[in-house]
């Protein structure tokens, strides 16, 4: 268990495993989305070049299956958590929006969000429910993209600088449901880890990344957390 007052600055780094538990696929291992869809079609620039409307519709298909979906406990707890201590800052590798929708407001995204889109020339805006308002910039008449970091992407500097900034100072970290295998994110645990932050990892599987932890539970997130914040009543 964690006394949260023992800590100045919580930091939760989130994968995929943690909406496991609300049914929203992961990417990898069993039911993974790219095990039944080939990324090289559906989440690369180059895919969405050659075929815009097919990938957007790969992403109304997401959305719709996230809108099905609901926020677990685990997200509760950290939500809560948010509320009661002074600093406590969620990054996350999700683009399910699901931290918020349990009602966490500090959340750094790492790789953007189903839920916004984006005209190369114009803004980046949000678009709320299972099929996209336009598939083209009123503006200019360009495709509109999902602002999400597709493989080959790089990511938002100012997006990852947060992010290291949150990690770097943080006295806790705590990554859940991640498999480690994707740069730069998978290297954030080493970069809290070398910031002297006592390092847990929430994960019922070994990671590929598991050894840089300092514990280690093979629990789900929902489980795992209550277990850790048995304080936090949701
Ligand atoms: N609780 C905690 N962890 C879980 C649970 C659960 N209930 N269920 C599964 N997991 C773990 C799996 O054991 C696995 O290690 O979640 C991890 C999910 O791994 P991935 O599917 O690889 O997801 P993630 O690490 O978030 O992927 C990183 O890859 O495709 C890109 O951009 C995409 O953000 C994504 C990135």
């Amino acid at each position: 268990m964690i006394n949260s007052v023992d800590y100045k600055k919580i930091v939760f780094f989130t994968g995929a495993g943690m909406s496991a538990e609300s049914n929203v696929p992961t990417y990898r291992g069993k039911g993974g989305i790219w095990n039944k869809y080939n990324w090289e079609e559906y989440a690369c620039q180059a895919a969405f070049d050659q075929d815009p409307e097919k990938v957007l519709k790969f992403h109304e298909i997401r959305r719709k299956a996230v809108l099905g979906c609901k926020p677990h406990s685990g997200h509760f707890v950290i939500s809560e958590l948010e509320n009661t201590h002074p600093q406590v800052i969620i990054v996350t590798q999700n683009i399910d929006g699901m931290h918020q929708r349990a009602g966490s407001k500090n959340v750094i995204e790492l790789h953007g969000s189903v839920w916004r889109l984006k005209c190369p020339k114009h803004d980046i805006f949000e678009d709320i429910g299972n099929a996209y308002r336009n598939y083209r910039c009123e503006k200019c008449g360009t495709w509109l993209r999902p602002d999400i970091v597709w493989f080959g992407d790089m990511l938002n500097h100012e997006v990852i600088q947060q992010a290291i900034s949150a990690i770097s100072t943080c006295d806790i970290f705590i990554s859940i449901g991640t498999s480690g295998i994707v740069y730069p994110a998978a290297g954030f645990p080493e970069i809290a880890k070398n910031n002297g932050a006592f390092c847990i990892e929430i994960n019922p599987e070994p990671s590929v990344i598991s050894h840089i932890y300092d514990q280690n539970i093979r629990e789900c997130a929902s489980v795992a957390l209550s277990q850790l914040f048995k304080d936090i009543s949701i």
